[in-house]
């Protein structure tokens, strides 16, 4: 009962009940939907990530009649509050307690691993709308579970590109200590001590404390030309500020896994005015796909998406596929999850595709933020591929 109760009130929280589609309706009948399962976050520093991601998904399956592969889709939603010591047990309550058809999660790569492992051993189609967590689409890489967003370490490789470019020689490098930080540190050392670069010092705090006065006093004490960093949600928000209060980014450059400034933007202010980041997404793409799906979205949320949306958008596009190749039966994974690996369609990020380990092959672009926009000074790396290391598909 409590597990309902909650259901219906994130549905609440979130604004779905706002469109015109069968969404969250926690039903416990067979309906004859899909029922795919949200573990995201939509309580704490991610909130806004987990909230995106779901929007996005919502508007996407409305634009399609409600309906992917000719079947009603019905989604269930869990917070998982990004909290790894939960994540079992919150993914459980999907699989075995709600018996959704489709696993769709999460933000946290801690979060992820655990329900990876889970979905490895059930063999649900399984579908990461963010999580960077290596190990997911390397060693524990599995045929029923595909990325639509990007390896940790992917985007930092790029960042440590376009920051050597830039001329950047000694960095500092701050993130929060979980995988995804550590990753992304080590994504940026591939490129940036590759191409010469010195890092004088990598610096963390606990995710997802926002407590950065002594780190800031450190990093001007050490003088690097630069930072490179890994916050997102609440906490990049927060770092922005006292980055900016403090008056470092008069003195030293600062930079980050795109993550630092997306969904952000605005709230930002001036404190982000000159922040440079790299992702695999920036607003003013000019495909079609994009300012369609800006329209749309900022039309139906009075918001402009961003890198988090898209990968909602993308994950039910690659859903559709799947459900196209089996004509809506979900159980015929031997069909559905090869027509997915293949999958190729127009993402409002630009073409979109995957590796042989389910992660995505994409361009990663340069950005600056300039009064509450992200502006695209060029592409920093050209369809970048993640190390598939250990992967071996069964
Ligand atoms: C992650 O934990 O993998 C993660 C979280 C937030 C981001 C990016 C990656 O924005």
């Amino acid at each position: 009962m409590m597990n309902r109760r909650r259901i219906l009130t994130l549905a609440g929280a979130t604004g779905a009940s706002t469109l015109a589609m069968p969404f969250v309706r926690p039903s416990w009948a067979q309906s004859g939907a899909v029922r795919v399962g949200l573990l995201l976050p939509y309580s704490g520093t991610y909130a806004a990530l987990g909230e995106a991601i779901t929007n996005a998904m919502q508007l996407y399956v409305t634009q399609q009649g409600g309906k992917l592969g000719g079947r009603a889709i019905e989604f269930v939603k869990v917070d998982d509050e990004s909290a790894p010591p939960k994540a079992t047990e919150n993914t459980t309550k999907l699989v075995s307690g709600e018996k959704v058809d489709v696993l769709c999660g999460t933000v946290h790569s801690g979060v992820a691993m655990a329900m990876a492992k889970i979905a490895r051993e059930n063999g649900l189609p399984t579908l990461i709308p963010n999580a960077g967590a290596e190990a997911i689409t390397r060693a524990m890489c599995a045929p029923n579970i595909f990325r639509t967003s990007f390896g940790n370490s992917q985007v930092g490789d790029a960042t440590g590109m376009a920051m050597l470019k830039a001329g950047v020689k000694k960095a500092v490098t701050v993130t929060w200590k979980y995988s995804a930080g550590a990753e992304s540190v080590d994504g940026f050392k591939k490129s940036f001590l590759k191409g010469g670069g010195e890092v004088i010092k990598d610096i963390t705090l606990p995710f997802p404390d926002v407590e950065f006065q002594s780190i800031l006093a450190e990093v001007a004490s050490l003088k690097p030309d630069a930072v490179y960093s890994f916050f997102a949600g609440g906490g990049a928000l927060k770092f922005m500020k006292d980055y900016h209060a403090a008056k470092l980014n008069e003195k030293v450059a600062l930079w980050g896994a795109g993550f630092l400034t997306d969904g952000v933007e605005k709230a930002a202010g001036p404190a982000g005015d000159g922040v440079k980041t790299a992702l695999h997404y920036v607003d003013s793409l000019d495909n079609a796909e994009n300012k369609k799906f800006i329209a749309d979205y900022t039309a139906a949320f009075k918001k402009a998406p961003d890198v988090y949306a898209v990968q909602g958008w993308d994950s039910m596009q690659l859903l559709r596929v799947g459900l196209e190749a089996v004509g809506g039966d979900v159980t015929k994974r031997k069909d559905m999850f090869p027509a997915m690996a293949k999958a190729e369609f127009k993402s409002p990020r630009g073409p979109f595709k995957l590796g042989t380990s389910h992660n995505p092959i994409q361009n990663f672009y340069l950005r600056e933020l300039r009064g509450g926009e992200n502006k695209y000074l060029g592409v920093a790396a050209e369809m970048l591929a993640d190390d598939t290391t250990g992967c071996k598909m069964a």
